[in-house]
């Protein structure tokens, strides 16, 4: 993402003890950060830490003489692409809904034109007030973004919805933020991760894929406005901002979801390392060594797993269906093959040989291999940078059907 100037202000709660660490994240990512702080907020957060985190002096005054001569506030407000309200409290959520500007902070957010992001944190008695649910309600309606507030532990000592989402999320609602939407409207189904194949109650056949790479893609497609919804097997990754996400466990569940999600869609991306055998019958409980026969050997049978790209290709109408190839050698003579075979508009292939990209990693080297028989190698990126080139693809066919 292209780096971009970012107001962080910060208001008066516990949660601001977070800020340095979410200023961090926003500047890993290449942004320009400044902070403004309420006058509440520096109870909880030193200005010299956001100084030196930022390379930027602090803004906390209104008309303050020495700080005005720096940016004035109505300078501040225009100069930033993108203001972060992290943490907003009740009150700051208050004003902003009506238009109140008796602080540095409240005076920026009601004279910029930037998109802004809310990050709410508070006590849940007060999230859920009726007052505070109509303020977020107006701050929406006029187009404020947000993120969070997410259901926990509260400083307070209470349990539910009111703390501030963790900083690595609010980063990437700021990079959705910040994405333009050329998927707005469209419907994106995508699978991730790999199968696991049921062999007795406890033990599963699975394979090596950690399911970044089509979790990257789902959180791209989110990032563009799209409406993503992500079938997930075997993965430890978190739910991307924006994304609906559909757990299963075997290729068979896969399908089902699949199949569910599929007429609905309009994209649809499979990234997932379906399992292509399952054992035939597996067991429905532990199988115990006492039960082995006496030579020591265990034989499972394996049956083969329907091919789920290959079916919905048999009846994509003029959806957009993107596979994806895993393989050891003769990468692209393999991966167009598999294209001619299956009927998908593009395959993503991967040489799994490689160490240094595809399983596990965070990043990958894939080459686009196009029905045409046209093949683009792209170099060694990560996978949110693999899923931007292959939306970008994605969005040509789009205008071309
Ligand atoms: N795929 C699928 N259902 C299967 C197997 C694969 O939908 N039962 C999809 C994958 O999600 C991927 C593409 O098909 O998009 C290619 O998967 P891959 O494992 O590379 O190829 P296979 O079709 O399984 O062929 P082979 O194992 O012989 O390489």
């Amino acid at each position: 993402m292209d780096p971009r100037r970012i107001l962080l202000a910060i208001s008066g709660g516990i949660a601001a003890y977070k800020a340095p660490e979410l200023l961090r994240a926003l500047r890993k990512a290449g942004h320009d950060v400044r902070c403004a702080l309420t006058p509440e907020a520096e109870r909880f957060v030193s200005p010299l830490v956001l100084q030196s985190l930022s390379g930027r002096s602090v803004r906390r005054n209104l008309f303050d003489a020495g700080e005005e001569g720096e940016i004035d506030h109505i300078g501040l407000a225009d100069w930033a692409e993108l203001v972060l309200v992290a943490p907003a409290t009740a009150n700051l959520l208050a004003k902003m809904a009506h238009g109140l500007a008796d602080d540095l902070v409240s005076t920026v957010l009601l004279a910029t034109r930037a998109p802004v992001l809310v990050a709410p944190a508070m006590n849940v008695n007060m999230w859920s007030h009726p007052a505070t649910a109509t303020n977020a309600a107006i701050l929406r309606s006029r187009g404020v973004s947000f993120v969070g507030p997410d259901a926990g532990e509260l400083a307070c000592g209470w349990e539910g919805l009111g703390r501030m989402s963790e900083p690595a999320r609010i980063a990437e609602a700021v990079a959705a933020c910040l994405t333009s939407k050329s998927l707005a409207g469209e419907r994106v189904l995508v699978t991730a991760g790999g199968t696991a194949e049921a062999i007795d109650s406890v033990r599963t056949i699975t394979n090596r894929s950690s399911g970044k790479m089509g979790f990257a893609i789902a959180a791209e497609a989110a990032r563009r406005g799209a409406e993503v919804v992500l079938v997930a097997g075997i993965s430890t990754q978190p739910t991307p901002f924006g994304v609906r996400r559909i757990d299963v466990g075997s290729a068979l569940a896969m399908r089902e979801a699949v199949l569910a999600e599929f007429e609905a869609a309009g994209i649809v991306i499979k990234a997932a390392a379906v399992a292509d055998f399952r054992p035939a019958a597996p067991a429905d409980r532990k199988l115990k060594k006492e039960d082995l026969p006496e030579s020591g050997r265990l034989t499972l049978e394996l049956v083969q797993n329907p091919d789920i790209l290959a079916e919905i290709c048999l009846r994509k109408g003029d959806r957009i269906v993107v596979g994806f190839a895993a393989e050891s050698h003769d990468v692209v003579g393999a991966a167009q093959r598999k294209l001619a075979r299956k009927g998908c508009d593009l395959i993503v292939a991967n040489d799994i040989s490689r160490r240094d990209a595809g399983f596990e990693v965070d990043q990958n080297a894939v080459v686009f291999v196009w029905p045409d028989q046209q093949v683009e190698e792209l170099p060694l990126l990560d996978k949110s940078g693999v899923a931007a080139q292959l939306l970008d693809r994605v969005e040509k066919l789009r205008t071309r059907r």
